[in-house]
């Protein structure tokens, strides 16, 4: 068994990992978070009441914890796994200095959203000419998504010519690397992301959506799974992959 201490373990993408680590190879040790909440696990309110040892320190907690909550658990020795977004590339540099173990950064644990990427790189290289479409629920406050705006950047260096320069104007998207990106926000979403090729007379279209946090469960255990291989700090799900 590892034994994982999970920060962020009663939000959202916390409580489907509690669920989502059942019955695998596993076991949560307890839970650190804002507030007390009722649970079968020992739950802490500060780092400083934790009180058992972890194999992996895995913070889903919030953009405000997470730079603290990393610092410690590099400090004690544990293997992390970083969820929670919000770092900063002072934080991630800071980290990256001081970690002496793995340390991965997962900016997207959904696996279709890893894989779209490393696919849009693929067809990058034979079709320049790209847009990228992103739906996600209103309640989301950034836009575009950090998915959107990573898969632009991995498309714009796997290019081996730029595109077409495409028409400006108020419904042509945000440019990021030069390519249109465009953020719908619909209820009835929770995210989905469309990168849109066209060639000569034919056209590719690459869509992945998740329709709740469930899908980030797998992406999880792959980066709880490959965490102890990496020297330092490596950022992305890919480098566990
Ligand atoms: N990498 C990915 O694929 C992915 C996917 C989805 C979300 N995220 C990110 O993951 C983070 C959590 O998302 P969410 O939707 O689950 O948010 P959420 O529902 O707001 O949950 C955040 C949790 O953090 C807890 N918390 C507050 N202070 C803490 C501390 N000092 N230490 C540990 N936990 C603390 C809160 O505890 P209380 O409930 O006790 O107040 C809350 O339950 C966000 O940064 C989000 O952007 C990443």
């Amino acid at each position: 068994m590892v034994d994982i201490i999970l920060a962020g373990g009663f939000g959202k993408l916390g409580q489907a990992i509690q669920l989502g680590l059942k019955n695998t190879d596993y076991r949560i040790v307890g839970i650190l978070s804002g507030h007390q909440h009722e649970s079968t696990y020992p739950v802490w309110t500060t780092r400083e009441a934790i009180d058992v040892k972890a194999d992996i320190f895995l913070d889903v907690s919030t953009p405000k914890t997470v730079f603290d909550n990393a610092k410690w658990a590099i400090a004690h020795d544990m293997l992390l796994v970083v969820g929670a977004t919000g770092l900063s590339d002072f934080e991630v540099d800071t980290l990256r200095q001081t970690a002496t173990r793995g340390v991965l950064i997962v900016p997207n644990f959904s696996l279709s959203a890893v894989l779209l990427m490393a696919f849009a790189q693929q067809a990058a290289k034979y079709f320049p000419d790209v847009e990228i479409v992103e739906t996600h629920n209103p309640k989301k406050v950034d836009a575009p998504s950090g998915t959107a705006i990573q898969t632009a950047k991995l498309i714009s260096e796997a290019r081996s010519t730029i595109g077409a320069k495409t028409t400006e104007g108020p419904a042509r998207g945000m440019r990021v690397e030069d390519i249109p990106v465009h953020a719908l926000r619909l209820p009835g979403y929770i995210a989905q992301q469309s990168v849109l090729f066209g060639g000569a007379d034919e056209q590719l279209t690459l869509t992945q959506s998740t329709t709740s946090r469930t899908a980030f469960v797998p992406g999880v255990l792959r980066a709880l799974g490959g965490v102890h291989e990496l020297e330092g700090l490596a950022i992305g799900l890919d480098k566990v992959l």
